[in-house]
């Protein structure tokens, strides 16, 4: 999603946005610009290709200069064109970057044309522009900060004035922005990311907070106009560029990196203790009587998949719901719930939305379970678990959600000794259970050959079916999920016996009906399930545990799964459907990493 880099310094710094725009790529976007003040104006370079190809521009163009914003543009409002992109200027005066979604730009728009302002573009930036440069007499920062209590909706921006060109000031609400701390520099990003290798001391700005860089100085207002000093971290972790290695894409890398991600998650201790979750968690959980699991996509997905092992470990009620419903719905609040939100990135508008609105509502106990240990969402709850898959690159989620299955049988079994569901023997047996998921997981990942057999056939499909029942139902959701968003093929989940209440009817020798069969209590159930398909001449395509005895027959194909892994199954049953999509999506030819109209992070609602 979009992406924003800025800097002041003593140096041409056009390099060092470049480098952090193509740090920011694998979120995806669809266009890319950078704006520098050189000779008393702005100038800019834009593109609607790669950062590669704007890097050639500044490069034949000798665009260079000491102050500069830049930026990678996931088009809401105005098609993906050249005019849409960012940098958007005012008057040749003012440059500015934004990311995040104005509500009220349309009357904001209308106030601006009153004063004579011209709009060159469709998107909602451009009010942002011409409203600071209406408000400019001499101090950019003090204009943006009077702009800011005109704005409605989410925004995190960069602007640069032509009368200041030492000076670039930045804004945020509702998206994040980070200041980074350098010598005689500084610099301004939208992930601390961007900055790897230009400075490790970061500032993560609050809600509502306006800064102000300048060579040696770095200013910060709160949203009542209070200058505030704000925690310097160190982020030494943030390394260089991932490296692709022997594979063909990064969602494949990721999906092979699963077992060391796991084994990353799993807790090093031999017991499931509270502190796991942070200092706070024993006096919280102990005052918790049901969970409400808030996520998006594929984080929803682990929180559905958690529900089964808290109800059925810990004896506790729990609750998930999709984010952006919750956020906007009337609820009862209960201040004995525990707020869990799931997200790999914790940034995620919808997600924090509605960890704020729940906290809004009284909801004192809150916990995230994230892949980022600086991302807003870890900075605003009480209670913590980082799940350690490592940067994920590829846009669809794969080792972040199995950690995060993980992470949150562990909240299951925590929950579970601490209300006395949970004996050492059982404790002993989890801990044993978790520690050989990474082995068990090789054999999976070695089905591989298998698998890309399968793809051949489901590349020429336009359509399949994913069932599951039980705890493997979210793991149906999350295959379709996988399949749909990467090789574009039309795909739905159902918990099998739903199947004769309505899908029944789209099966024929047309439908492939990929169904996840753990050796379970459900077994027989859904091998009456697969039955309603056959009968009806549908094509099953079976994910079957080696002891279940389905067999392979006309119009019946069978992967076998290395063994039974009782309670946490879903961990191993997903990884086969991931190879599918992937190889299914390589089949056809797609942008498995960058799939179309997606973003790795979706800091807008
Ligand atoms: C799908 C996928 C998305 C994300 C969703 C939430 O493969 O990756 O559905 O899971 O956008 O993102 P996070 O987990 O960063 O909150």
């Amino acid at each position: 999603m979009c992406g924003i880099v800025g800097a002041v310094a003593q140096r041409n710094i056009v390099p060092v946005l470049i480098e952090g725009l193509r740090r920011l790529e694998y979120r995806g976007y669809d266009s890319c610009g950078v704006a520098v003040l050189a000779g008393g104006e702005p100038h800019r370079a834009r593109s609607v290709a790669r950062v590669a190809d704007l890097d050639e521009q500044v490069r034949e163009t000798h665009l260079e200069g000491v102050t500069g914003i830049a930026h990678t543009r996931w088009a809401t409002h105005g098609a993906p064109v050249t005019n849409n992109a960012h940098p958007i200027f005012s008057r040749n005066a003012l440059a500015l970057v934004h990311n995040g979604i104005i509500e009220n730009y349309e009357s904001l728009r209308e106030t601006l044309r009153g004063k004579g302002y011209e709009f060159v573009s469709q998107t909602d930036t451009e009010v942002i522009a011409h409203l600071i440069h209406s408000l400019y007499r001499g101090d950019l920062f003090a204009a943006v900060r009077e702009a800011v209590q005109q704005l409605h909706g989410a925004y995190a921006i960069a602007v640069e004035h032509k009368d200041q060109p030492n000076t670039v000031v930045g804004a945020r609400q509702g998206s994040p922005l980070v200041v980074g701390l350098g010598e005689g520099e500084n610099f301004l990003a939208s992930d601390a990311l961007a900055l790897a290798g230009s400075t490790e001391r970061f500032i993560f700005l609050e809600e509502g907070d306006v800064c102000e860089l300048t060579l040696e100085r770095v200013r910060v207002a709160d949203r009542d106009g209070n200058d505030v000093q704000r925690e310097v971290r160190t982020v030494a972790a943030y390394g260089g560029a991932v490296e692709l290695g022997p594979y063909r894409h990064f969602m494949q890398k990721e999906i092979f990196e699963q077992p060391r991600a796991i084994s990353d998650t799993i807790p090093q201790a031999d017991s499931f203790d509270a502190s796991l979750f942070g200092d706070a968690a024993a006096k919280a959980f102990g005052e918790i009587d049901n969970l409400l699991i808030l996520a998006c996509g594929t984080s929803y997905y682990s929180g559905l998949t958690a529900k089964y092992w808290l109800e059925s470990i810990a004896k506790i009620p729990t609750q998930v719901e999709i984010a952006s419903e919750y956020r906007y719905r009337d609820s009862v609040p209960n201040p004995k719930s525990l707020v869990v939100v799931i997200s790999q990135s914790g940034e995620t508008a919808d997600t924090l939305a509605a960890l704020k609105h729940a906290q809004s509502l009284g909801h004192k106990h809150t916990l995230s379970v994230c892949n980022v240990g600086t991302s807003a969402m870890v900075r605003l709850t009480e209670l913590s678990f980082l799940t350690h898959a490592g940067r994920e690159i590829g846009v669809a989620s794969t080792k972040a959600f199995t950690t995060q299955l993980v992470a949150l049988f562990v909240l299951a079994a925590t929950l579970g000794k601490l209300r006395g569901h949970v004996d050492a023997s059982l404790e002993a047996d989890y801990v044993r259970q978790l520690r050989h998921l990474p082995a068990a997981l090789n054999s999976v990942l070695a089905l591989e050959p298998q698998i890309i057999a399968w793809s051949e056939d489901f590349s020429r499909k336009e359509n399949a079916l994913f069932l599951g029942r039980g705890l493997h139902y979210p793991i149906a959701l999350e295959g379709a999920l996988k399949l749909k968003e990467i090789s574009y093929i039309h795909a739905e989940a159902y918990p099998a016996g739903e199947l004769k209440h309505g899908p029944l009817a789209l099966v024929t020798e047309a439908m492939p009906v990929v169904t996840v069969a753990p050796n379970d209590a459900l077994l027989e159930k859904l091998k009456s399930n697969m039955q309603e398909v056959r009968a009806r001449g549908g094509e099953l395509y079976v994910f079957a545990d080696s002891d279940t005895r389905i067999v392979s027959e006309e119009g019946l194909h069978v992967i076998r799964m290395p063994e039974h892994y009782g309670l946490l199954s879903p961990i191993l049953h997903v990884v086969p459907l991931q190879l599918l999509a992937y190889h299914t999506a390589c089949s056809r030819g797609t942008d498995v990493d960058k799939p179309r109209n997606l973003a790795k992070s979706v800091t807008v609602e």
